[in-house]
């Protein structure tokens, strides 16, 4: 049975999709099998959404109203509507993956940062732009959106670019924004790595969630679950989720994969019981009504292809598939968890 099948009950199934994926029929075969949702793995990030040249060259008129780009994300989009697959927008606000010169006075990076008024009324239009965009030309295919991506580093909020330039007001900012332009049910998430540290966990909630929820700008965390074969710990990742759970917000695992970089059939056994324990952690929390998981997302699709074996330096074969799409044993294993 696919995976869409299996857990229609619990949660919506996705991985992250790039350019090679495309471009492959094999590949795209096996999203249409066993994926009702997808996310960009990058086309969708500002750095392919802002026009380095337009905006570069005409500062003066763009300078408030960042001049983009839409093309990268295109084929996504046009693949979801055609095989009737949801998708999750990543990301609107992220430090990474973000041109340099889009802080700037006048798009040029010799010169000094822009102000903060400058950076708000960018991220407002920018947002306002990219919502306008796939809501006219592709309406409801993106359900969900990361609205502002790992805000939280070393105990307290990120010294990013955004944070040097607006302080957290960029974080509320962009909630605002998205609220404001996007369609009627379109969910608006927080994103992070590591979510389930107690002093991450903690500040997401206490200075990110808890605020932005009081004002009802928030409508899910999203913990992206880039595991490690003895990390997280199974309790904490369970107790975090339930922690997010009962801000009453929905919860999305975005990004799931689990780096391990020995193939053999033992090592891959062992990966494909630590997945079922984590799966068995999601269908629990939505029987139980601990948390209300709506969308668990592998993050790509097949070993080959995973960014770990970049981030990492070492061949990695953290995913349920490799090869020609062919199941490892951790797909059966995942699949028990609900026969
Ligand atoms: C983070 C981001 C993703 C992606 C991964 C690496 O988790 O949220 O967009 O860049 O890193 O692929």
């Amino acid at each position: 049975m696919a995976l869409k099948t299996a857990f229609q009950d619990y949660f919506k199934i996705g991985a992250a999709l790039s350019g090679w994926d495309m471009k492959d029929e094999k590949h795209l075969d096996l999203v249409r099998r066993e994926y009702n949702t997808f996310t960009c793995e990058n086309d969708m990030k500002p750095m392919f959404f802002l026009d380095t040249e337009k905006n570069q060259a005409d500062p003066e008129t763009y300078k408030l109203n960042p001049a983009v780009c839409f093309d990268s994300a295109i084929p996504y989009l046009e693949f979801a509507k055609e095989n009737g697959i949801a998708m999750r927008g990543h990301t609107l606000t992220w430090h990474n993956q973000t041109p340099k010169w889009f802080y700037y006075e006048n798009y040029n990076e010799e010169g000094e940062l822009a102000d903060k008024q400058t950076m708000l009324t960018r991220l407002d239009n920018y947002i306002h732009s990219v919502l306008d965009f796939v809501q006219t030309r592709y309406p409801g295919i993106i359900y969900a959106w990361d609205v502002v991506n790992e805000a939280i580093d070393e105990g307290d909020f990120r010294k990013s670019t955004w944070y040097q330039i607006c302080g957290k007001d960029f974080l509320f900012r962009a909630f605002e924004s998205a609220r404001k332009y996007a369609a009627p049910g379109v969910k608006l998430f927080y994103n992070d790595y590591e979510t389930a540290l107690d002093w991450k966990r903690d500040l997401i909630i206490n200075e990110i969630l808890i605020p932005l929820k009081e004002r009802g700008l928030v409508d899910g965390m999203g913990m992206q679950s880039h595991l490690l074969m003895d990390h997280p710990d199974l309790g904490e990742y369970k107790k975090a989720l339930e922690m997010y759970g009962a801000l009453g917000l929905e919860v999305q695992i975005t990004e799931l994969d689990m780096h391990n970089a020995d193939p053999s059939e033992e090592s891959m056994h062992q990966l494909a019981l630590r997945y079922k324990e984590f799966f068995r952690i999601y269908v629990d929390a939505k029987k139980n009504k601990t948390a209300n998981i709506t969308a668990v997302t592998f993050w790509n699709l097949v070993d080959e292809f995973t960014w770990l074996t970049f981030f990492r330096k070492e061949t990695s074969y953290p995913l349920l598939f490799h090869k020609d799409c062919e199941p490892k044993e951790a797909y059966f294993k995942v699949l028990e968890t609900v026969e």
